[in-house]
């Protein structure tokens, strides 16, 4: 296939589709909860820290491939290894990728789902009046029925899909465009009134006072992890959009500017939630259900909470529609490649996401005890091990391609962002963000 003539039609059409992309479930319903499984502020250092040294330099590293291949992410990568004298084996990265937003998307479509039926309750008022405890009983029964849930998974992948199939670039803009700033106006006024409650100073010390004594494998391991979730990076996702880049745009500026946007939404979120968390004596360990559980309380002592949280869902659902269109593009973009037309790739991308959903939808049921690899169920398996273990290796690969294998001319241009600055990336990719992605890759395996 030859170089896609397809571009964004802005710069700011970029941006606000990497926005799309990274601004998700990973900010306000995977940040807090896995921050809450692993203890607190020392996890959220790290986080940071892992965006700073590794999310960001490798998400610039993908973007930098997808724009100087301006192909599929396969084509992209073998096209350019062959160009430069290397092995056109590095294409399968790009397969590795697709594989890995398969598993991500399988879950994420299903707690997708969870939204769609948190949104038609709130619009129907079955929260108001209602404290944690009930609304815990009442997400219990829900997960507990696999009809329900099916339902909505289905509906959502059907939604994801079909904005895939009519094309990534026309499908989306617009409906970023208009959205999200009320979700971060509605997180920033929710946090606010956190301000005002009875949890939020005990909310504060727990996120922002770290002890590191308690940092341990498995927490850099999910730290390191859900910094690549966050950003969308390490699956080869964002190498597809950066084929749609426009030519004269700066790739660090424009990378920057995301990161520093999406963890500033997965904080307003964490600091809403866990004030709910600690006025209400909850568990911050709660797990999975977290968001779904404190969200509603919190909502309940604002004026016409019910019409806010209804909101709230609504702009959820858009913020995970958009994730969830970036995640299925590197297989459809892939089987393209191999010749299918959009929508049947789509349509066949779509059918096998939902089978494999299906599994985590019965993991909550008739499929909880089956313990597929390392004692995890379906569903535990896909949320931890595609995040944590496939994420990071793929970045890793990205890494070593974008700094070692490409020709310097070729990611000096992609980069754009003048000789000094591309110096500066490129030394932070060799010599930081790869040793430190093997470093904690190991301490894991070890
Ligand atoms: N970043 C998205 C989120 O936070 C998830 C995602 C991961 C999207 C990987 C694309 C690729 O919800």
């Amino acid at each position: 296939m030859n170089e896609t003539l397809e571009r964004w039609s802005s710069r700011r059409a970029f941006i606000l589709a990497v926005t799309g992309a990274a601004v998700g479930l990973g900010n306000i319903w995977r940040f807090p909860y896995i921050t809450g499984e692993n203890g607190g502020a020392a996890f959220l250092l790290l986080y940071v820290a892992f965006v700073v040294l590794l999310g960001l330099p490798v998400m610039m590293a993908e973007i930098l491939i997808g724009r100087a291949g301006r192909r599929s992410p396969m084509q992209s990568l073998g096209h350019l290894a062959t160009q430069a004298g290397r092995s056109g084996h590095w294409r399968w990265l790009g397969l590795f990728g697709a594989f890995t937003v398969f598993c991500i998307l399988s879950f994420y479509s299903v707690v997708s789902g969870w939204s769609i039926e948190f949104l038609v309750s709130a619009i129907n008022g079955d929260f108001v009046g209602k404290g944690a405890a009930e609304i815990g009983a009442g997400f219990d029964a829900f997960l507990a029925d696999p009809w329900r849930m099916t339902f909505n998974h289905t509906l959502f992948l059907a939604m994801t899909m079909t904005v895939v199939a009519a094309g990534v670039a026309k499908g989306l803009e617009r409906l970023n465009n208009l959205l999200m700033p009320l979700l971060y106006l509605l997180l920033l006024v929710l946090a606010g009134h956190a301000a005002t409650t009875s949890g939020f100073g005990q909310a504060l010390a727990w996120l922002f006072t770290p002890d590191l004594s308690a940092v341990s494998p498995t927490v850099l391991i999910a730290a390191m992890g859900h910094a690549f979730f966050t950003l969308a990076v390490g699956a080869c996702a964002l190498m597809a959009y950066g084929a749609y880049m426009p030519d004269h745009q700066s790739l660090p500026r424009a990378a920057a500017g995301v990161a520093v946007l999406d963890v500033t939404v997965a904080l307003l979120a964490g600091i809403a939630i866990f004030s709910v968390v600690f006025a209400q004596g909850m568990d911050p360990a709660e797990g999975p259900g977290l968001m779904f559980v404190t969200l509603p309380v919190a909502f309940a002592d604002l004026p016409l909470g019910a019409f806010w949280l209804s909101l709230f869902f609504l702009l959820l659902l858009m913020a995970t529609w958009t994730s969830s269109i970036n995640l299925a593009e590197p297989m459809v973009a892939t089987l393209q490649g191999w010749g299918l037309g959009r929508g049947q790739a789509a349509a066949a991308v779509g059918v096998a996401v939902w089978m494999v959903g299906m599994l985590s939808v019965l993991s909550f049921s008739t499929l909880a005890d089956v313990r597929v690899l390392f004692g995890m169920n379906v569903f535990e398996w896909v949320t931890t091990i595609p995040p944590e273990i496939f994420l990071p290796i793929g970045g890793l690969f990205i890494a070593v391609f974008a700094a070692w294998v490409l020709p310097e001319p070729v990611a000096l241009r992609a980069l754009d962002a003048g000789p000094h600055g591309f110096r500066a990336w490129r030394g932070l990719v060799r010599w930081v963000s790869i040793p430190l992605t093997l470093v904690v890759l190991a301490s894991g395996l070890i």
